[in-house]
């Protein structure tokens, strides 16, 4: 067995501008990974002819897909035929990271499989498999790195911020889910209406807060183009962000396409104060409290 891990991710910053041909919007964003983290584990396939994915875990869920939809499934698929190995593999995944969240954790899913089978088949290619990651989703090529980055493109071009700093977060979970195509084609419908405000594309004042390790400085440049659209699709989302602020958390936002909020905390004791008052919201399925950067997507030994 090969076991390997990737974590969920906050966008500190998320500036969507328009879309391209490929209905792929040019993004500049910072993401930012945070210690939740998916694990997956391949073992010879049981029946060669039938290899299965299951999910087991906090967020498992039945609207994961188990055959060849699954982007942990897909990943093996891609780097199978990408260095024509195709080897029979079983995939069980263990989800803590939020379903459809916003959070990446089918883009974790899918990187630590890349590594897994990579690490089975003995491969070591990193380019390689950046290239396989940027073909199964924009988020993939960020779990597969981690830390702190900036993405442009589709959010697949990255660089690395350096910041030594641990942040500390709290993330509300929703009780619905949001499609990511859906949030973004509700953004390009809102701005086509004049009811939300076109691009911010300027990533400095998030990137300068990650590096001086000040959470008050990253409070301030905490932005999610996405969050009008989620919050139209989700008008509850706006109460769970109201409750944050008067719990005085530094700042907050909703991750990535919704429907989790992330709140940037002081430290622990203000995570824990903050929790407190969500788990009393009615809007709020889960409260977790965590911390970043973590890092990218690596096997874990026994
Ligand atoms: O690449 P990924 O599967 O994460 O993207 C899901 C969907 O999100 C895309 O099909 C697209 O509708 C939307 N998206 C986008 N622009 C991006 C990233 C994602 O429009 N840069």
């Amino acid at each position: 067995m090969i076991r390997a891990t990737a974590h969920g991710k906050v966008n500190a910053m998320l500036g969507v501008g328009e879309a391209g041909d490929d209905g792929y919007h040019d993004l500049v964003t910072v993401f930012h990974a945070l210690n939740v983290r998916e694990t997956i584990a391949l073992t010879e396939a049981d029946d060669p002819a039938n290899p299965k994915v299951t999910v087991a875990g906090p967020y498992s869920s039945s609207s994961i897909p188990c055959d060849d939809r699954n982007l942990a499934r897909k990943a093996v698929s891609a780097l199978a035929q990408a260095t024509d190995t195709h080897v029979p593999v079983d995939i069980a995944i263990d989800k803590n990271v939020p379903v459809a969240g916003g959070m990446g954790g089918g883009s974790a899913d899918a990187a630590a499989a890349l590594v897994a089978y990579a690490a089975w088949i003995g491969l070591d290619d990193p380019q390689l498999l950046h290239d396989t990651a940027a073909t199964l989703g924009a988020d993939v090529p960020f779990a597969l790195m981690g830390g702190t980055a900036i993405g442009t493109g589709r959010g697949d071009e990255l660089a690395t911020v350096m910041s030594d700093a641990q942040f500390h977060w709290v993330l509300a979970t929703s009780a619905s889910e949001l499609s990511t195509p859906n949030v973004y084609g509700r953004l390009d419908q809102m701005r086509a209406e004049g009811r939300a405000p076109g691009p911010t594309l300027d990533a400095e004042a998030a990137v300068a807060a990650f590096v001086s390790g000040d959470p008050h400085q990253l409070a301030e440049a905490l932005h999610n183009d996405l969050e009008a659209a989620a919050c139209d699709m989700l008008p509850q989302l706006r109460e769970v962000l109201e409750t944050g602020r008067e719990a005085e958390a530094l700042g907050g936002l909703v991750s990535g396409s919704g429907p989790t909020v992330a709140f940037l905390v002081e430290d622990d004791t203000h995570a824990l104060d903050l929790a407190v008052m969500l788990e009393a919201s009615t809007s709020v399925r889960n409260v977790v409290r965590t911390s970043g950067p973590a890092p990218g997507a690596h096997v874990v030994e026994d």
